[in-house]
């Protein structure tokens, strides 16, 4: 069996006459801390559009276990055990917390409203189960005391590992994170960087990771694929990425 969990080849974005993603090929191994950086404006978030089915690309492929994504709309993609965040958090802002992840179970289960009016012994039981793996989810984010609260009301350090915690509970293979430090201070930085690795260890998930946090990056990340102007430049060990020449002109041209 292959180790590949994700596999992007060829992929290709275009917005008229904007060429946002050119021939980008990448793929992430089951496990496996995956990252993409490169300056503003590269390409980075429109890798995940497609991949998460947000965007349909103008060309390329997608494979989870080898099984074509390519063109699948979100909610198809989320089936194959993909799910992300966003660069700028989306939650159930007049939601509280737990209902946050609640919605974020039956979304995914599609138990059947139906069954919901009618509270069948098989509905409550999930609804039980459902409540409970959402406290599991709050304590292992060190959230739970905020429960009741309304989410948009939390700090956004707590928004974040709420969103994060609203993707895990759906049980993904591949975690997407788009700029999950933006916006977060020194120790919350470092909080992530242990969450991101627990997340991996002992939930099997692989992960794959757009951050402009050199320092989350390359304490986190097993390889690292560095985009400018859409295009690939290097794939690599975060050593070697970090000592390349054309990275380094990169960041410096930015
Ligand atoms: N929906 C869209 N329509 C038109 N242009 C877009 C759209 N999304 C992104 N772009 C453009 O594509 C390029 C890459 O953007 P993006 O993927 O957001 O970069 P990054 O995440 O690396 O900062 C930018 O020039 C951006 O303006
Ligand atoms: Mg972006």
């Amino acid at each position: 069996m292959s180790d590949i969990l994700l596999n992007v080849s060829g992929l290709t974005m275009r917005f008229g006459g904007l060429l946002a993603v050119d021939q980008v090929e990448f793929s992430v191994k089951k496990d496996e801390v995956f990252a993409i950086i490169g300056p503003n404006g590269a390409g980075k978030t429109t890798v995940f559009n497609c991949v998460g089915g947000f965007y349909k690309p103008s060309s390329g492929r997608i494979t989870m276990d080898g099984v074509s994504i390519t063109g699948r709309p979100s909610h198809r993609v989320a089936r194959h055990g993909l799910v992300r965040t966003f660069q700028n958090v989306r939650l159930f802002k007049s939601l509280t917390v737990l209902e946050n992840l609640l919605v974020a179970q039956h979304l995914q289960m599609q138990t059947g409203l139906l069954q919901g009016l009618f509270k069948v012994p098989s509905f409550r039981h999930s609804e039980m189960q459902a409540k409970q793996r959402a406290a599991d989810w709050l304590d292992f984010m060190g959230i739970r005391q905020f429960a009741n609260r309304e989410a948009g009301n939390l700090a956004y350090g707590h928004q974040r590992r709420l969103e994060i915690a609203r993707c895990m509970i759906t049980k993904p293979r591949l975690l997407m994170l788009d700029e999950p430090a933006a916006g977060l201070n020194p120790q919350e930085k470092h909080d992530l960087q242990q969450l991101i690795d627990r997340l991996r260890r002992e939930f099997n998930v692989a992960v794959l990771l757009i951050e402009h946090d050199m320092s989350l990056v390359m304490g986190v990340s097993d390889r690292i694929l560095v985009m400018e102007h859409g295009k690939p430049i290097t794939t690599g060990l975060p050593e070697v990425v970090r000592a390349d020449p054309r990275v380094i002109k990169a960041y410096l041209g930015e």
